[in-house]
């Protein structure tokens, strides 16, 4: 099929890994599996407008954020469109206007690179489907998760599924290197609508990329043992997801938090991304499950801010204790109640 213009609408969600990715073997290829749940309501939403021009060996295309012109946010673009022309060869015969934006504020902290990425590499897989329309949507999905991973490794899974896996793992059937897949066993009911309140601590940019942070895992000391052990929470984390042991699944994800966190404080340079009230969180969590034995438990990303996450059906009780007692935490009191969600979706 021949297209010359027209446009696409995908959203795609953020995500929050159980066992973290952090360490790359090669460009884009994670150096131990990881695996997270799929948020709802933190979104990017992207707008991808399209018209033929002559391939005159250079990209084009405009770029607007929240409806308004962002230069600086081109060379990212730039870079991701020469990763992938490879894999979508038409890229270069148009002109793209890309229309994005997020349902979460910008500079909250919360890493828009994940959703950014799944949501314009859907687009993009959207307009290949257009020129070739006998492509199945397996493939449109699982070339898109390919295509997300080469913007932002973590990226990949945040297309499709609740619970995605990404990189080689044993005891993970169908897992990549190249792109997520969904957790290929039933779940158990205890993870269903899983929630995520996210307590925005710092909504500060980040004072060490991720980009660094990967980089600093090559002649990292612990580098080897953290890659088994992921494997290995990985192993643990796929049976618990299975028999619904809150208990255990606790231990593995506070546990992968804070091993993230202590291999930037034993790199070379080292740092620390959490703040002091980031640890107040942490304490105060640790005190109210002891008290309440309410399974509730938290996870980081690469930055200050604590995920908390809890089953739905204890959702009363621990939004009265977030308000009661970790808001005063958070940055102007803000923080994002999300919960499990599903994928990307055209609008
Ligand atoms: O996708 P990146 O390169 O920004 O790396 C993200 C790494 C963590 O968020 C810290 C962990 C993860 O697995 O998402």
């Amino acid at each position: 099929a021949t297209i010359d213009q027209g446009s696409f609408t995908w959203s795609a969600p953020s995500n929050i890994a159980l066992v973290k990715y952090w360490g790359k073997k090669d460009k884009q290829i994670p150096a131990n599996p990881s695996i997270s749940f799929t948020l709802n309501h933190c979104k990017t939403i992207t707008k991808l407008g399209f018209s033929k021009k002559e391939n005159n060996g250079n990209f084009s295309f405009d770029l607007l954020f929240e409806g308004k012109p962002k230069e600086d946010f081109k060379p990212k673009i730039e870079k991701f469109l020469e990763r992938i022309e490879l894999y979508l060869p038409f890229l270069k015969n148009y002109h793209f206007t890309i229309d994005t934006q997020n349902t979460f504020p910008h500079s909250s902290g919360i890493a828009s690179s994940a959703s950014g990425m799944a949501a314009l590499a859907m687009n993009f897989m959207s307009l290949e489907k257009a020129l070739h329309p006998e492509m199945t949507d397996d493939y449109l999905y699982q070339k898109a998760s390919f295509l997300a991973r080469l913007g932002s490794g973590s990226a990949c899974r945040s297309v499709k599924g609740s619970v995605v896996v990404w990189g080689n793992h044993n005891n993970t059937k169908g897992s990549s290197d190249l792109f997520g897949v969904e957790f290929p066993n039933t779940i158990h009911d205890n993870f269903r609508n899983y929630q995520d309140t996210i307590l925005l601590v710092d909504k500060g940019e980040k004072q060490v990329s991720s980009t660094v942070g990967h980089d600093l895992m090559h002649n990292h000391p612990f580098a080897e043992r953290r890659f088994a052990q992921a494997h290995d929470n990985l192993d643990k984390l796929s049976i618990i997801l299975q028999n619904g042991n809150l208990d255990e699944f606790i231990k593995i994800v506070e546990s992968e938090a804070l091993t993230l966190h202590a291999m930037m404080m034993t790199s070379m340079p080292y740092f620390i991304l959490m703040k002091p009230n980031t640890l107040e969180i942490i304490n105060a969590v640790w005190k109210f499950r002891n008290e309440t034995k309410i399974p509730v438990c938290f996870t980081l990303d690469a930055g200050a801010n604590v995920h908390v996450l809890y089953p739905k059906n204890v959702c009363e009780k621990v939004l009265q204790f977030i308000q009661d007692e970790l808001v005063g935490y958070c940055q102007n009191g803000h923080y994002i109640c999300d919960e499990i969600g599903f994928g990307a979706q055209l609008k």
